[in-house]
């Protein structure tokens, strides 16, 4: 259990200071172990990318058009179709209906300028161009000023079904289609907004663990059927059948206090997955807890 004094990430005890004051990291770093280690071409595009995108956020100038090469088409060429399909069978309404009004498509990588453009429309948020994972206070930050950071590399061609970071297909295909959304767009507001006013260290875990369990990794029960709603998992082939049919997956009612007090690992497939009845449900769920927590953003 995590408590005041004793903060649990990953299973390793962290820095509550580390949640209210991030680390700002200026140059490309890859994991050990990511796929792209060693192609130098690879780091080169991921290089010039994070100082573009970088220069983006920090300048406020909204997302930059970029010229994708043949090698990053064919990688979205390759995955898209895969996600697209099992999209159909067992995404969220909410997702699936964003995602046709969106018209993002199988063949071309679509420039987030434009997503921007059109879910700024509907609901008012817009997308922060990112070099890459931003730390959770910056991160939380611009979204409770209602832009959503995304990032524009593309993960290595050699294990085009994995990354080990958030990239365009994860933020893509997993995060951008549900911000059209209001309830959504609501819902991800005001975590940002918690998170960037509480100084509190557990405040800012247990607010990112809700945020882990639902908008990230959560199911929602839809005329009595489970289907999936978190961009984590809906931005991988592999995860979306296990989080729906492995036995080795736990799938329990979103409990909002069991919620914010479960950990986990993000290196691997999740195995223990919470339902929600509905997004309706999740927003109650939050403003009640970011009043307990006497956050003054209600
Ligand atoms: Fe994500």
């Amino acid at each position: 259990m995590k408590d005041a004094n004793t903060l649990i990430e990953y299973g390793q005890t962290i820095d509550a200071q580390t949640m209210v004051t991030p680390p700002d990291a200026t140059e490309l770093e890859l994991e050990p172990g990511h796929p792209g280690e060693g192609d130098e071409g690879y780091i080169r595009r991921r290089k010039e990318l994070f100082a573009l995108c970088r220069k983006h956020r920090l300048e406020r100038l909204g997302p930059p058009m970029i010229a994708y090469t043949p090698e990053e088409t064919r990688i979205w060429r390759e995955v898209s179709p895969k996600l697209d399909e099992l999209h159909i069978k067992h995404a969220s309404q909410i997702y699936l209906k964003a995602k046709r009004e969106l018209a993002i498509t199988r063949d071309e990588i679509p420039q987030l300028k434009h997503l921007s453009d059109r879910v700024q429309r509907e609901t008012n948020v817009h997308l922060v161009p990112a070099e890459g994972a931003l730390p959770y206070r910056t991160f939380y930050e611009y979204i409770g000023e209602r832009g959503f950071p995304v990032t524009q590399f593309i993960r290595h061609g050699s294990h085009p079904e994995f990354t080990p970071e958030p990239d365009m297909i994860h933020d893509c295909l997993g995060h951008v289609p549900p911000l059209m959304n209001r309830d959504y767009a609501e819902l991800l507001t005001l975590v940002g907004k918690a998170v960037s006013t509480t100084a509190n260290g557990y405040q800012v875990l247990a607010l990112s663990g809700l945020r882990w369990f639902s908008i990230e990794f959560g199911l929602m029960e839809e005329a009595g059927e489970t289907k999936v709603f978190g961009a984590g998992i809906l931005s991988s082939t592999g995860e979306i059948p296990y989080s729906l049919h492995s036995p080795e997956v736990t799938r329990r009612p979103f409990v909002t206090d069991v919620v914010i007090n479960t950990d986990y690992d993000p290196s691997r497939m999740q195995d223990n997955l919470f339902v929600a009845p509905s997004l309706p449900f999740l927003r109650r769920e939050l403003e009640g807890l970011v009043r307990r927590f006497g956050i003054p953003v209600l």
